[in-house]
């Protein structure tokens, strides 16, 4: 199988050489012990540590593992297999829970390629480590290691959209879902914190694509307060919590919480 990278640094086509990719100019990047590539140049780091830190990614897994999120997790493989993609890229892929939940379900159409893409390390190195069923990289999806028109699938969850990136790296007719929070997407967990809490909007067509269906789930779910914990450090928000807010959860067992999502889906058009 041929591995779709391209060249951070030239451009050039990425051939695997071992436990190496390297390109026509000898730009050399060697694949981790846990399986991802890291294929983000130094110069292009804006900080030492972009992306997620690891008690942000370790906050998310603990989230995951209480299975509260496994609604959308579904609901985005559900939509994914209708497209019956040869190459999916999730953007901002995190530590892997969507990604290879859709390489789980598109593994049995033979030559289907599934891609993690997160600029944070320890986000990308959590990932490749437990899923075995997906290529991760290290990089930045502003600037992904991809060839134009390479992926016919693109997934953004909660990540940040770079318009121009998401146009060149798509294929003709090819399909973006991203999904964003549903308009009452922990309204009792912001009450905490603020006075008036705004509803979320869908998010409009990027660029270059057509909205071609928006799609509201939600559910009301008992949350755990230990839980909630690590659901806020998952939010934008989660430095508006102090002390005297989790004292407040803590009070109570659990809280009823609105999980609340849009999967808004696009075309190339
Ligand atoms: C809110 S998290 C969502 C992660 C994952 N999609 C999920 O829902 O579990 C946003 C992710 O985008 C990543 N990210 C932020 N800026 C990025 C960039 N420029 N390039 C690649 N990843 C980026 C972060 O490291 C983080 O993992
Ligand atoms: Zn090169």
């Amino acid at each position: 199988m041929t591995l779709l990278y391209q060249c951070p640094l030239c451009s050039m086509a990425l051939e695997q050489q071992k436990q190496s990719l390297c390109c026509e100019n000898r730009h050399q990047f060697d694949f981790a012990k846990e399986g991802y590539i890291n294929l983000l140049p130094v110069q292009n780091k804006k900080s030492k540590q972009p992306g997620d830190n690891l008690q942000m990614v370790q906050a998310r897994r603990a989230f995951f593992a209480t299975d509260h999120y496994l609604f959308l997790q579904q609901a985005i493989v559900d939509l994914i297999c209708r497209y019956q993609p040869k190459c999916v890229i999730d953007l901002g892929c995190g530590e892997g829970f969507y990604t290879h939940a859709v390489a789980n379900a598109v593994s049995q159409q033979d030559d289907t390629q599934i891609y993690g893409v997160d600029i944070s390390k320890s986000a990308v190195k959590y990932a490749a480590k437990r899923y075995k069923n997906v290529h991760f990289s290290v990089a930045s999806i502003k600037q992904t290691p991809f060839a134009d028109r390479a992926a016919d699938v693109m997934l953004s969850v909660f990540a940040p959209i770079f318009e121009n990136e998401l146009y060149r790296l798509s294929a003709n007719n090819g399909k973006l879902l991203i999904v964003s929070p549903g308009p009452k997407h922990l309204f009792e967990l912001k009450q905490f914190i603020y006075d008036d809490v705004q509803l979320h909007e869908p998010v409009t067509a990027p660029k270059g694509f057509v909205l071609k269906n928006h799609t509201l789930i939600e559910q009301k779910q008992t949350i755990e307060a230990k839980v909630i914990e690590h659901l806020i450090q998952m939010t934008p928000f989660a430095w508006k919590f102090k002390d005297v807010h989790y004292q407040l959860i803590n009070e109570r067992t659990s809280h009823e919480v609105t999980l609340s999502f849009y999967l808004s889906e696009f075309e190339k058009g």
